[in-house]
Protein backbone atom coordinates (compact mmCIF):
# COMPACT_ATOMS: atom_id res chain seq x y z
CA UNK A 1 0.00 0.00 0.00
CA UNK A 2 1.33 2.98 -1.01
CA UNK A 3 0.52 6.17 0.74
CA UNK A 4 1.80 10.14 -0.04
CA UNK A 5 1.85 12.58 2.74
CA UNK A 6 2.10 16.72 1.69
CA UNK A 7 2.35 19.19 3.75
CA UNK A 8 2.04 22.39 2.38
CA UNK A 9 3.32 26.23 3.53
CA UNK A 10 5.09 26.97 6.74
CA UNK A 11 4.84 23.28 7.82
CA UNK A 12 8.45 23.38 6.91
CA UNK A 13 9.09 25.29 10.74
CA UNK A 14 6.67 22.74 12.64
CA UNK A 15 9.48 22.83 16.33
CA UNK A 16 10.36 26.48 15.44
CA UNK A 17 6.75 27.67 14.59
CA UNK A 18 4.31 29.08 17.39
CA UNK A 19 5.33 25.92 19.35
CA UNK A 20 2.04 26.60 21.48
CA UNK A 21 -0.06 25.83 18.77
CA UNK A 22 2.05 23.12 16.43
CA UNK A 23 4.40 21.52 19.48
CA UNK A 24 8.16 21.37 19.83
CA UNK A 25 8.89 18.21 17.12
CA UNK A 26 9.96 19.02 13.77
CA UNK A 27 8.29 16.57 11.12
CA UNK A 28 11.20 15.33 9.39
CA UNK A 29 11.86 14.53 13.11
CA UNK A 30 8.90 12.64 13.23
CA UNK A 31 8.43 11.02 10.42
CA UNK A 32 10.84 7.88 10.83
CA UNK A 33 8.77 7.26 13.80
CA UNK A 34 5.75 7.32 11.80
CA UNK A 35 6.98 4.88 9.03
CA UNK A 36 8.33 2.43 11.74
CA UNK A 37 4.91 2.37 12.84
CA UNK A 38 3.99 1.00 9.79
CA UNK A 39 6.52 -1.11 8.25
CA UNK A 40 4.44 -2.93 5.41
CA UNK A 41 3.41 0.39 4.29
CA UNK A 42 5.57 2.21 1.35
CA UNK A 43 5.57 6.11 2.72
CA UNK A 44 6.52 9.13 1.24
CA UNK A 45 6.56 12.73 2.40
CA UNK A 46 6.40 15.73 0.71
CA UNK A 47 6.49 19.17 1.41
CA UNK A 48 6.23 22.89 -0.52
CA UNK A 49 5.23 26.28 0.68
CA UNK A 50 4.40 26.90 -3.67
CA UNK A 51 0.82 26.10 -3.92
CA UNK A 52 1.34 24.55 -7.70
CA UNK A 53 4.17 22.41 -6.46
CA UNK A 54 1.41 20.78 -3.69
CA UNK A 55 -0.81 20.65 -7.13
CA UNK A 56 1.37 18.68 -8.82
CA UNK A 57 2.36 16.66 -5.91
CA UNK A 58 -1.65 15.75 -5.44
CA UNK A 59 -1.66 14.73 -9.56
CA UNK A 60 1.43 12.48 -9.63
CA UNK A 61 0.45 10.01 -6.91
CA UNK A 62 -3.89 10.81 -7.15
CA UNK A 63 -4.19 7.72 -9.71
CA UNK A 64 -1.33 5.46 -8.38
CA UNK A 65 -1.03 5.79 -4.44
CA UNK A 66 -3.83 4.43 -2.05
CA UNK A 67 -3.94 7.33 -0.02
CA UNK A 68 -2.66 10.75 0.64
CA UNK A 69 -2.54 12.84 3.62
CA UNK A 70 -2.66 16.30 2.65
CA UNK A 71 -2.18 19.11 5.30
CA UNK A 72 -2.14 22.35 2.61
CA UNK A 73 -1.81 24.49 5.77
CA UNK A 74 -2.92 27.82 4.91
CA UNK A 75 -3.72 26.80 1.12
CA UNK A 76 -6.90 24.89 2.76
CA UNK A 77 -8.74 28.04 3.53
CA UNK A 78 -7.75 30.17 0.21
CA UNK A 79 -7.28 27.60 -2.55
CA UNK A 80 -9.79 26.63 -4.54
CA UNK A 81 -6.90 24.78 -7.07
CA UNK A 82 -5.85 22.73 -4.53
CA UNK A 83 -9.81 21.77 -3.91
CA UNK A 84 -10.15 21.33 -7.58
CA UNK A 85 -7.10 18.81 -7.66
CA UNK A 86 -8.33 16.70 -4.81
CA UNK A 87 -11.93 16.63 -6.85
CA UNK A 88 -9.69 15.86 -9.72
CA UNK A 89 -8.23 12.69 -8.52
CA UNK A 90 -9.07 8.62 -7.31
CA UNK A 91 -6.45 8.19 -4.78
CA UNK A 92 -8.65 9.12 -1.13
CA UNK A 93 -7.58 12.48 0.30
CA UNK A 94 -7.72 12.60 4.36
CA UNK A 95 -7.50 16.04 5.25
CA UNK A 96 -5.67 16.65 8.48
CA UNK A 97 -4.33 19.97 10.62
CA UNK A 98 -2.30 19.67 13.24
CA UNK A 99 -4.04 22.06 15.84
CA UNK A 100 -7.89 22.56 15.78
CA UNK A 101 -9.12 24.63 13.44
CA UNK A 102 -12.18 24.63 14.47
CA UNK A 103 -11.27 26.41 17.50
CA UNK A 104 -9.54 29.17 16.11
CA UNK A 105 -10.00 32.50 14.00
CA UNK A 106 -12.77 32.31 11.89
CA UNK A 107 -11.20 32.16 8.08
CA UNK A 108 -9.84 29.14 9.63
CA UNK A 109 -13.20 27.22 9.81
CA UNK A 110 -13.72 26.75 5.84
CA UNK A 111 -11.81 24.52 3.73
CA UNK A 112 -12.05 24.44 0.17
CA UNK A 113 -10.73 20.67 0.42
CA UNK A 114 -12.68 19.28 3.08
CA UNK A 115 -15.84 18.48 0.31
CA UNK A 116 -13.86 16.31 -1.54
CA UNK A 117 -11.88 14.95 1.03
CA UNK A 118 -12.77 11.20 2.55
CA UNK A 119 -12.31 13.30 6.03
CA UNK A 120 -10.69 15.39 8.02
CA UNK A 121 -8.61 15.16 11.25
CA UNK A 122 -8.25 18.54 13.16
CA UNK A 123 -6.68 18.78 16.54
CA UNK A 124 -4.22 16.06 17.19
CA UNK A 125 -1.12 17.51 17.13
CA UNK A 126 1.21 15.12 14.93
CA UNK A 127 -0.51 11.95 16.11
CA UNK A 128 -3.26 13.05 13.79
CA UNK A 129 -0.78 11.62 10.97
CA UNK A 130 -1.07 8.50 12.32
CA UNK A 131 -4.62 8.12 13.09
CA UNK A 132 -4.52 9.28 8.53
CA UNK A 133 -2.60 6.10 7.68
CA UNK A 134 -4.18 3.88 10.05
CA UNK A 135 -7.76 5.26 8.85
CA UNK A 136 -6.86 4.58 5.20
CA UNK A 137 -5.20 1.18 5.50
CA UNK A 138 -8.09 0.12 7.49
CA UNK A 139 -10.04 0.88 4.77
CA UNK A 140 -8.49 -0.72 2.26
C1 LIG B 1 -2.78 24.07 9.93
C2 LIG B 1 -3.90 25.05 10.25
C3 LIG B 1 -3.93 26.18 9.25
O1 LIG B 1 -4.98 27.07 9.55
C4 LIG B 1 -2.62 26.94 9.28
O2 LIG B 1 -2.62 27.96 8.31
C5 LIG B 1 -1.45 26.05 9.13
C6 LIG B 1 -1.43 24.78 9.84
C7 LIG B 1 -2.64 22.98 11.02
O3 LIG B 1 -2.00 21.98 10.73
O4 LIG B 1 -3.14 23.14 12.12
O5 LIG B 1 -0.46 26.40 8.50
O6 LIG B 1 -3.05 23.43 8.71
Amino acid sequence: MKIRIINGPNLNLLGKREPEIYGSQGFEEYLPTLKANFPNLEIDYFQSNIEGEIINSIQEAGFTYDGIILNAGAYTHTSVAIGDAVAAISTPVIEVHISNVFAREPFRHHSFIAPHAKGVLAGFGLKGYQLAIQLLHESK
